[in-house]
């Protein structure tokens, strides 16, 4: 008997595209990322080598970055700052090398980089410790080059990703920041014990959540699908949910080759708002409870000048249904885990569009899964 055996299709584990398989790898991740760094109710992280006196002389983090692995920092700039109250900047790898930053024995610069490869972040780094900064790396391919020269490296275990478009290690990224973000709080006590204990619970909580998410799948291509015309899409949001925003658009634009771009939602009525027409969709994100209420009055606006508004919140904030056309509830988190939710969904509706359109997913046009040129 002759068997036909599809070496391209086994890789990818029954699964059409790389893309989808990762999106579904993502509790995995996120799980292995944070089970090897909790002990005994604790999170301890060999890796980072740095005292409890090194953690509470840090006076300023800077996180540099290209593409996905940049919006991770956008994020955990509200989650460093919110809750460790440490001041962050972040930058754009690109930018930071040539703008002569201001670096001192205070500072801790993180990069974070899936390939370890990123031409830009690695000049950043080497720019950094020649002006003998301390450099973390978040790095997911081990032995990559960042992984060697900066100072200490913290792993993500996403393991290998294939896909052009990041997905399971924009996920694993996340969550070693809100793991350095929740170490730096309690050790500098601006986090209690009960505080941390209580956000570990919450962690631990993320893969099922996900996974939750992902089941979705079929009504969120269903909804891909009415737009695989579009001509372009906007995405809104304030604080966190701007960078998940910046993310949602991201993927988007990249897979599927449609006009997107991601705005602060205040921001709209200074320029962006005349692009909406009739039927233009608009996916607004809210996920932060004392913003819903802002974030509503810009999904108001722009259904007035003839949007359609999708939103991506949570669970119980179904005020929002009076602003939006179609609505994707998230499962209860902690308020500074919500990107790791957010996301499932519109990594979901770039892929689905992406489809539909019959793009090259895993592979798009122009593009490199590892940038090693400026
Ligand atoms: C994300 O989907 C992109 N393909 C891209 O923005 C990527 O995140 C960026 O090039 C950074 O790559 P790195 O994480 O390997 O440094």
């Amino acid at each position: 008997t002759h068997i036909d055996w599809d070496v391209n299709a086994a890789e990818k584990g029954g699964y059409e595209h790389f893309m989808l398989k990762e999106m579904y790898e993502q509790p995995k991740a996120i799980m292995d990322t944070f089970s090897p760094r909790l002990k005994n109710g604790n999170i301890v992280i060999e890796e980072l080598g740095m005292s409890e006196e090194d953690i509470r002389s840090i006076r300023k983090i800077m996180i540099v970055a290209c593409g996905s692995a940049y919006h991770t920092g956008m994020t955990s700039k509200y989650v460093f700052e919110g809750l460790a109250r440490i001041p962050v900047e972040v930058d754009l790898a690109s930018e930071f090398r040539y703008r002569n930053p201001i670096l001192d024995e205070g500072t801790l610069l993180i990069v974070v980089s899936q390939s370890g490869e990123t031409a830009d972040t690695l000049a950043a780094l080497r720019e950094a410790k020649d002006k003998g900064v301390r450099v973390l790396g978040i790095v997911n391919v081990v032995g990559s080059s960042i992984a060697r020269e900066a100072d200490n490296v913290m792993y993500t275990w996403a393991g290998p990703e294939i896909a052009v478009a990041t997905t399971k290690a924009y996920s694993a990224q996340l969550i070693s920041l809100y793991l350095l973000a929740m170490k730096f709080a309690h050790v500098r006590g601006e986090l209690s014990d009960k505080g941390l204990a209580d956000m570990i619970e919450e962690l631990k909580e993320l893969p099922t959540q996900v996974e939750m998410l992902l089941n979705n799948k079929n009504k969120i291509q269903k909804f891909a699908n009415r737009y695989l015309a579009a001509k372009s899409i906007f995405f809104i949001g304030r604080g966190i949910d701007y960078a998940i925003s910046l993310e949602g658009s991201l993927k988007l634009k990249e897979v599927s080759y449609i006009h997107s771009e991601a705005y602060a939602a205040g921001e709209l009525k200074h320029g962006t708002i005349s692009l909406i027409e009739e039927g233009t969709l608009v996916c607004s994100v809210l996920t932060q409870e004392e913003l819903y209420k802002k974030t509503i009055s810009n999904m108001v606006e722009v259904k007035t000048r003839g949007a359609f508004v999708m939103a991506v919140t949570n669970v119980d904030n179904t005020e929002v249904e009076k602003a939006a056309d179609y609505v994707i509830y998230l499962p209860k988190t902690n308020k500074y885990f919500t990107n790791s939710l957010a996301i499932i969904p519109l990594q979901l509706f770039g892929y689905y569009v992406a489809v539909g359109r019959g793009c090259d997913v895993d592979k798009p046009r122009n593009l490199a899964k590892s940038v090693t040129v400026e």
